[in-house]
């Protein structure tokens, strides 16, 4: 059956689609084991001693509500290469559980939409940002971005870590993500990449581990944002960097079994642990790269 009415309202800064028997929302993003719990992040600040339903510090928890690589390090380099401003109207595509909105909300004092696929993350982050008291600032929306609704020129800028590659028709992103941005406004996108199509790999299996649905290679990225109308500012290549990154982060990760199995369960440790797992696999063998990319409507 289809609505008429395309967002509810449910209190006054959470928007939920509700249209959702219509919504393209692909049916097998939790088979991408970083994704299976969201509610893992609760867990996490219980053992600092931060109660469920108490007020938190926002700064508490930039150690762990950031979903990709170097953290709210990457997120303040995207606030001084876009000069982010306080009241600036800005957009992230994929946010998770909504780290990186506040962290830009909180230092600057710029207004974010938060724009999340999966109802669980959604709900995470929209309880973590009305707790850490920035619901004036990050208004979470739950969404498949190829069928989000907004006026045209309607945003400062426009931010992505690590959700692009997932989202089918990169074509339609790119031109949406135009049109969305007022004249003058700059994107700022950090996503994985094709590193080498011919890397000996499974790669149907690597498309269902990484839920990759759009990953291409930095040259086609670029082209494809440059058809849409973009001038490339920056694109810079992060394969070796992050191809390091992940690879200290699974074995940290190695390293705190004990105490993650205490906190979460054997069954969510093998989860993660296969995803940092095949990450380090990915990126070894050269299948896949990343990339930081900057560029101005
Ligand atoms: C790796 S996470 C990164 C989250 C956040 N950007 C961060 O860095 O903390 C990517 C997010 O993109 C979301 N995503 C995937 N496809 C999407 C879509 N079509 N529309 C909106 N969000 C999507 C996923 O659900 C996931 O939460």
């Amino acid at each position: 059956m289809l609505l008429t009415i395309p967002y509810a309202v449910v209190s006054s800064k959470a928007i939920i689609k509700l249209s959702e028997a219509t919504l393209s929302v692909p049916k097998n993003i939790k088979t991408m084991k970083l994704y299976p719990e969201a509610k893992r992040i609760f867990r996490e600040l219980d053992n600092l001693g931060v109660q469920e339903n108490e007020s938190i510090d926002v700064q508490s928890l930039f150690a762990f509500d950031q979903l990709h690589y170097h953290g709210i390090q990457s997120v303040q380099a995207c606030i001084n290469t876009l000069n982010i401003k306080r009241g600036d109207k800005l957009l992230e595509i994929g946010s998770g559980w909504g780290g990186p909105s506040r962290y830009i909300a909180h230092m600057v004092g710029a207004n974010v939409e938060a724009l999340e696929l999966q109802k669980d993350y959604h709900d995470v982050g929209f309880s973590l940002t009305e707790r850490c008291g920035l619901s004036d600032r990050v208004t979470h929306v739950c969404t498949d971005f190829l069928t989000y609704e907004n006026k045209n020129n309607h945003f400062n800028n426009i931010v992505s870590w690590l959700a692009l590659y997932h989202i089918p028709n990169r074509q339609k992103s790119c031109l949406r993500i135009f049109e969305l941005l007022k004249p003058g406004g700059k994107v700022f996108i950090e996503d994985l990449t094709v590193f080498d199509q011919n890397a000996n790999i499974n790669w149907d299996l690597l498309k269902n581990d990484l839920f990759a649905n759009s990953l291409i290679s930095i040259d086609d990225y670029k082209s494809h944002f440059e058809n849409a109308g973009f001038k490339i500012d920056v694109c810079q290549d992060m394969t070796i960097d992050w191809s390091k990154f992940t690879r200290d982060r699974y074995s940290n990760f190695l390293e705190r079994k004990n105490e993650f199995i205490d906190l979460h369960g054997k069954d969510l440790f093998d989860q993660m642990k296969y995803f940092y797992m095949k990450i380090v696999e990915y990126f070894n063998v050269k299948a896949i790269g990343g990339l930081r990319l900057i560029c101005s409507k």
